[in-house]
């Protein structure tokens, strides 16, 4: 899986073999600018779900409940539910599970595949310390273990283990029926997601260490446009038949 946010990524991935498609919240820092999620908004999430479904009507689209979003109650939280499914989403996300089993409950009785976070919750940034790796110890990790095990028992239909020790994803991943799709947690999860902009190298002065880039895309990006700019100022751009007559 991958993430993202806009139309016209949507409609590459809709021509590629990847399996679904992720609308991130990571959405409030990738395309807003922001230091972290927790101002990302349900709205914003919708914005974000229609003009991915209107690029890749063809693929599986996981929606992110945004911070707060499901922890004002059942009713809010099916409401938030309500908007991002009739925004063409087919499963919701969300963080953790302690303190809100009765939301997973209630959105999973109601017909919505819900997706676990588990590990490091980027909306819990302040209260874990930081964007850094978590379940290190045997205490901490039986923690997770534990949440994995009660987010399968609710019923969500896959879990995303995020920025955990690779033994432990792999111990989470043999232990559930559900698949794990693993970001920073090693190579025995079922699956794996990276945020699209990641993947592409589009942001240099990001560096973690699972985020292997697959391209330069700034350094492409950035070629592009000195070309762009040249062509301008020397006058081979535009051409004559770049021109109406
Ligand atoms: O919002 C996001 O991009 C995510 C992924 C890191 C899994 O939750």
């Amino acid at each position: 899986m991958v993430t993202c946010y806009d139309y016209t990524f949507a409609r590459l991935l809709s021509r590629s073999a990847m399996d679904g498609i992720l609308v991130g919240d990571s959405a409030g820092m990738v395309m807003h600018g922001r230091d972290t999620t927790l101002s990302v908004t349900t709205d914003l999430i919708r914005l974000h779900t229609e003009a991915v479904v209107r690029g890749a009507p063809d693929k599986f689209i996981v929606a992110d409940m945004p911070f707060l979003s499901f922890r004002k109650g059942v009713g809010p939280a099916l409401d938030a539910a309500h908007v991002l499914m009739s925004a063409g989403a087919h499963a919701l996300k969300l963080e953790g599970v302690c303190g809100h089993e009765d939301v997973i409950g209630r959105m999973v009785g109601s017909g919505i595949p819900v997706m676990g976070h588990l590990g490091l919750q980027p909306q819990s940034v302040h209260a874990c310390g930081g964007y850094r790796v978590q379940g290190r110890g045997a205490e901490a990790a039986s923690e997770i273990h534990g949440q994995a095990k009660r987010l399968e028992d609710l019923g969500v239909f896959a879990v995303v283990l995020e920025c955990i020790p690779a033994d432990l994803a792999k111990e989470i991943t043999f232990a559930l029926r559900i698949p794990t799709i693993g970001i920073g947690a090693g190579a025995a999860c079922d699956g794996q997601i990276l945020v699209l902009q990641d993947l592409l190298g589009m942001n240099p002065d990001f560096h973690a260490k699972f985020a292997r880039p697959f391209m330069d895309g700034a350094g492409g990006i950035l070629n592009a446009l000195g070309a762009f700019e040249r062509a301008v100022k020397t006058g081979t751009f535009p051409l004559t038949e770049e021109s109406y007559s």
